[in-house]
């Protein structure tokens, strides 16, 4: 039996408020439990999106209610709310910056926009950019002039990491997260009908930023030394809008990254200390999260099974990992001295999670 820390995952959509047929701080946090996370920091990008107090308050009473594990909540940089937002760094997992095209309130279309927000944020807390191929280096030199950290979310493209890298070996304080749909698939899925995974040109593996070729998926492994974290983006939707017209992007990935990132470890492409780092040591450092005592999780590492979205948590009721075998599997998870999870049925209650800000 293998004993990790309790797992941090500081990139999930929740979907709470505004979309809780597609997951809530009850199930989302359950699929975190079951998936060896014992914290979890939740996206602005909700409906209404989480962008001043009262909104920060809305979520934040919802997650008090319902989650199981311990949680964060991200607001989000809009056009309008520069002056007052910095305020809430405080009681925020950190600010989130979608610098390329994203739906709704929180699209930040010009540089202009992205100055108040780089000049009110407090340096000690965390700046996350939604940025991708070169609005990733506008961020960094961004960076650069503010003279403040920044986090890059879900880098996919190898023109991406080796920008990343230069940055880093010019001292720029840049952070990064891989997701790993990005690290095991690319942009060219099985097509239908030839064993399990995610078909090629369905609703089904739209996903942002999209799959990339093969070379870029190389290039996040040849360059692991560069990457922080490993981050979900855990993005629910349901079946029947992922398989309808005009699919959202997004895909689940609370219950996968553990076995299939145990996977790699099995087959020796990922050690388990740089394991423990991604999903632990970086993220409580990047994101400034308080210690969990008698916080463990417990892994059966021989147990070979195959992913199967009917035995998940989550509530939109699909993987793109159907059918694929792996190696490692959850048994227990001890947060705070509780059982919150063991062999297949959650145990925490409602509630059993608290605020990293708290
Ligand atoms: C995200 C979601 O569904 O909230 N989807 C995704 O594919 N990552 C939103 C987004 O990043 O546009
Ligand atoms: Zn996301």
């Amino acid at each position: 039996m293998l004993k990790l820390p309790g797992l941090i995952d500081p990139h999930v959509h929740l979907r709470e408020p505004g979309a809780t047929h597609k997951e809530d701080f009850d199930s989302g946090t359950s699929a975190a439990l079951a998936g060896g996370f014992t914290t979890v920091l939740a996206m602005p990008n909700t409906n209404p999106p989480i962008f001043d107090e009262a909104t920060l308050n809305l979520a934040l009473d919802a997650a008090k209610q319902k989650a199981r594990c311990d949680y964060g909540q991200f607001v989000g940089a809009g056009p309008n709310n520069a002056d007052g937002i910095a305020a809430l760094a405080p009681r925020a997992a950190g600010l989130k910056m979608y610098l390329d095209s994203t739906f709704g309130e929180l699209r930040l279309d010009n540089m202009i926009l992205w100055m108040p927000h780089f000049a009110n944020w407090p340096k000690s807390a965390a700046l996350v950019v939604h940025a991708e191929s070169r609005t990733l280096a506008a961020a960094i030199l961004f960076a650069e002039i503010y003279d403040r950290p920044i986090h890059i979310a879900h880098v996919s493209l190898k023109e991406e990491i080796l920008v990343i890298k230069a940055a880093k070996e010019r001292g720029i304080k840049v952070t990064c997260e891989v997701a790993p749909h990005h690290l095991f698939l690319t942009d060219s899925p099985l097509p239908a009908g030839e064993g399990p995974g995610v078909r090629a040109k369905s609703g089904r593996s739209e996903v942002r930023p999209r799959l990339a070729t093969q070379a870029d998926v190389d290039s996040l492994w040849a360059n692991l030394n560069v990457i922080d974290c490993f981050a979900t983006d855990h993005a629910p939707h349901t079946l029947a809008e992922k398989d309808f017209e005009n699919p959202p992007p997004g895909f689940p990935g609370l219950e996968t990254a553990l076995p299939l990132l145990l996977t790699a470890v099995h087959e020796r492409r990922l050690t388990l200390d740089d394991l423990i780092k991604k999903m632990h040591t970086n993220p409580k450092r990047i994101f400034n999260l308080p210690d969990q005592p008698e916080t463990w999780v417990e892994v059966d590492e021989d147990a070979t099974y195959e992913i199967r979205a009917a035995e998940q948590f989550t509530r939109c009721g699909w993987t793109p990992f159907e059918g694929w075998q792996v190696h490692g599997r959850v048994r227990k998870v001890v947060l705070r001295g509780q059982v919150a999870f063991e062999d297949g049925k959650v145990l925490a209650e409602k509630g059993l999670g608290r605020n990293v800000r708290g």
